[in-house]
């Protein structure tokens, strides 16, 4: 297949882009390498500099070529900021993704892919299904849902197929792409940033949560395995006409078990600061991906924290300065 991919030089899209060009397809990246980094984006992939919000600049670019899917990871990822400029967050991620779909739709093309999010459910002690009753915290995860339902409605109304993939935490690496995000907000990468000599000890943000230690349980899932899901949900695209599945490990992981996991990889002690809670986080996010396990097969390879942490660990340790070095 010929995808046009936006987000290709960030984390998860640069990722995605290779293992579909090892699959056999065509991709062309489009990003404006706001946060993202030409060298992240893989060797095979042509490259298209642009903005999202730039509707003119995107219809060339979707235009120039027949392409069969798009698959769409550029967007701002900060929760907590989400919290602080929402207007960012809403012309970035539900105004450019409207734009985006449009234009995927004046282009041609039938199939769309969405990174969403586990953000978009409340949080809830157990496992998060599909069916679980959604409600968004924070701007973050309301923006995603509300580009789902721009989906369902271009669905409805216009027949684009679309897959919906709400990722719980994407995280760990592969030897020669990782997460390099500026400024980092996410745990795994912030916690090795101590071992690494970049900062003295890591926060801990609320230690009062209704959870067994006290502090916020997340799934992590390895960035093989969130990426291996797209190709099965692409490719099943042909015979659906919208899918949507959580993509997680079903396994939940508390802030302080992630930086004992981090202790022992690196052997690092990791001095750990217990500090307020911030706006926006729920107490437990977690998954069942028993619907993609059982519709498309899907199984996570690497489902234990400590290799996660682990392959992250190898990242950081050969790329100290991501992309920069
Ligand atoms: N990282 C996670 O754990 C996680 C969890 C749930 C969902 N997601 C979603 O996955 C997607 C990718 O996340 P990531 O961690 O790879 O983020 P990232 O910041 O590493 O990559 C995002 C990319 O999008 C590009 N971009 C942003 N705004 C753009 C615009 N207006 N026009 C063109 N390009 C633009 C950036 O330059 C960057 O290369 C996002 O949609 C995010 O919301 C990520």
């Amino acid at each position: 297949m010929n995808i046009f991919l936006t987000g290709g030089a960030g984390y998860i899209g640069s990722i995605a882009a290779r293992k579909l060009l090892e699959s056999g397809h065509q991709v062309t990246v489009f990003d404006s390498l706001v946060t993202g980094y030409k060298e992240a984006i893989p060797e095979g992939a042509s490259f298209i500099q642009g903005d999202l919000g730039d509707k003119k600049t995107l219809q060339t670019a979707l235009g120039g070529t027949q392409f069969d899917a798009v698959m769409h990871f550029a967007a701002f990822i900060e929760a907590g900021e989400s919290m602080v400029k929402p207007q960012k967050y809403y012309q970035n991620k539900l105004i450019n993704s409207t734009n985006l779909i449009d234009s995927t739709l004046k282009a041609g093309i039938k199939h769309f892919v969405l990174s969403s999010t586990a953000a978009v459910y409340q949080s809830s002690d157990e496992p998060l299904s599909e069916e679980s009753p959604l409600g968004p915290v924070n701007v973050y995860g309301h923006t995603k849902l509300m580009i789902e339902q721009v989906l369902e409605f271009y669905k409805e109304i216009h027949g684009l197929r679309y897959a919906a993939l709400r990722y719980f935490n994407a995280a760990g690496a592969l030897p020669d792409q990782g997460e390099a995000h500026q400024p980092e907000s996410h745990l795994i990468p912030l916690v090795l940033q101590v071992p690494l000599g970049k900062r003295e000890n890591i926060k801990i943000f609320g230690t009062d949560y209704p959870t067994p230690d006290g502090t916020c349980i997340r799934d992590y899932i390895h960035i093989s395995d969130l990426v291996s899901a797209h190709l099965l949900a692409l490719n099943a695209l042909d015979d659906h006409d919208k899918l949507i599945y959580n993509l997680g490990n079903g396994k939940g992981y508390s802030v302080r078990e992630v930086i004992n996991t981090a202790r022992e990889v690196t052997g690092h002690p990791i001095p750990a600061i217990e500090t307020e809670r911030r706006s926006g986080d729920s107490p437990h996010l977690v998954a069942s991906s028993d619907k993609i396990r059982t519709e498309l097969g899907w199984e996570p390879d690497i489902p234990e924290i400590i290799d996660i942490i682990q392959s992250a660990w190898s990242w950081h340790q050969s790329h100290p300065d991501g992309y920069k070095s």
